[in-house]
């Protein structure tokens, strides 16, 4: 099999990389990594990354400096590129607009200088939506670039529980490839014809599968490089058009329908599947704690202001206070771990209640046991999960590029 050479941006503590390794370690050769967590001292995702990769070919530099140190020849880009500004938990996002959003400059700078044939990229599904007050922009603005840089896309949001992994995270997995390389040409589709193309030739929907969401769906066809010229005419002229969580962009035409996946995952993973056996009392919380989780996880009116002052009221409906562990588990954040709506908590016992472990944290996204466990606190071993993925997607999709290359 011929080798796919592979430069991975935003690295962290090597999701894409263990992925792809998994899928085929002999084909995936890294020849550059770049991870570098903005204002901190100790750098302990890339440590953690060293620690499991070696630290040849790596880069612990910001991205605007370390774009300049890639090889020129390469096959196969990856990064989970940071979503803070397109994520709900974040205030004032500002989408591409944003200070990190910026950073999607930087893929493009290396599409336009490098011209990989491959590019995937995992998000928040939020991206396609993004910015709030323009529905779209910030992706079709990806679009267009990957356009102008010579490539056709695919995308499609991935819940991995729904294909029987054991965390519902939903994020955007996006695959771009040199438009010399298009398999899929059909430009007339109707929802089930564009499903079966993508289920028999996507390089993301040969893994997971999908149909349209109901049977009369239609598929939306946007003629952008026709009503757009350029990034730029896009930031300035765009008005609130939907991506759905599955499309194609095949020479600059998009298409786009809402999906769900094609069947039942056969195997249901349950949180309860992954917990450890006699977990110490310093996971449990104390009554303080455990009162302070039965509010944020309650249900709740809290006065707020908008910014010219005028008052309303954020709701919260009420959350269960403990996860079910016959459920594959909930979408991990950055802050696991702390007393969050977001945290996990799992019942001891009739009255206790006790935080994952870091080692859950791993599981959770399919990292091997202690994976973190390289020398940074606990705290930032699930900040690291949180920022990280599901290793099986990308070993899945994985294959399948391999598969794609050989072609
Ligand atoms: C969403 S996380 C990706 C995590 C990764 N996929 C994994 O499996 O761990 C984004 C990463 O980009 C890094 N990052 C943020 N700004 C950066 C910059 N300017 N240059 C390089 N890396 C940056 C963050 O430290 C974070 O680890």
């Amino acid at each position: 099999m011929k080798k796919i050479k592979v430069v991975e941006l935003f690295a962290g503590v090597g999701g894409f990389r263990l992925g792809l390794e998994k899928a085929n370690k002999s084909v995936f050769e890294l020849v550059f990594a770049n991870q570098w967590e903005p204002n901190k001292k100790v750098q302990h995702a890339y440590n953690c990354y060293v620690n499991h990769f070696g630290i040849e070919n790596t880069s612990n530099e910001n991205i605007e400096i370390a774009k300049y140190q890639i090889p020129n020849s390469f096959d196969l880009l990856v990064g989970g590129f940071p979503c803070q500004d397109y994520s709900v938990a974040s205030t004032g996002a500002k989408g591409i607009e944003g200070k990190k959003g910026v950073l999607w400059w930087e893929i493009s700078h290396i599409l336009e200088n490098k011209k990989p044939k491959y590019v995937l990229l995992e998000n928040v599904d939020r991206l396609l939506l993004s910015p709030s007050k323009n529905r779209g922009r910030d992706f079709a603005i990806m679009l267009m670039n990957f356009y102008k840089n010579g490539y056709n896309v695919e995308w499609q949001v991935v819940n991995a529980a729904e294909y029987g992994m054991v965390q519902r995270r939903k994020r955007v997995f996006i695959f771009a490839y040199k438009k010399s390389k298009a398999i899929i040409k059909k430009s007339d589709f109707s929802s089930s014809s564009l499903t079966d193309v993508l289920n028999q030739y996507g390089v993301i929907n040969k893994a997971f599968k999908i149909k349209p969401f109901l049977e009369d769906t239609q598929v939306s066809k946007y003629d952008f490089k026709e009503e757009f010229k350029d990034e730029i005419d896009i930031t300035q002229n765009w008005i609130n058009q939907k991506f759905e969580n599955t499309g194609v962009m095949i020479n600059g035409d998009i298409y786009t329908l809402r999906t769900k996946p094609q069947n039942e995952p056969k195997i249901i993973k349950t949180l309860g599947s992954i917990l450890e056996n006699n977990v110490g009392d310093n996971y449990l919380l104390t009554s303080e704690q455990k009162l302070k989780a039965e509010y944020v996880k309650g249900a709740k009116k809290i006065l707020r202001y908008k910014p010219n002052g005028e008052e309303y009221y954020y709701a919260e409906g009420k959350m269960s206070l403990v996860d079910d562990v016959n459920k594959p588990g909930r979408t991990m954040l950055t802050s696991e771990s702390t007393i969050n709506r977001s945290s996990h908590f799992i019942a001891v016992g009739k009255d206790k209640i006790r935080f994952i472990t870091p080692i859950e944290a791993e599981r959770l996204n399919g990292f091997d046991d202690n994976w973190t466990n390289t020398g940074m606190p606990e705290k930032m071993r699930y900040f690291c999960m949180g920022n990280a993925l599901v290793v099986d997607i990308v070993k899945a999709i994985g294959k399948n590029i391999i598969e794609f290359n050989e072609k």
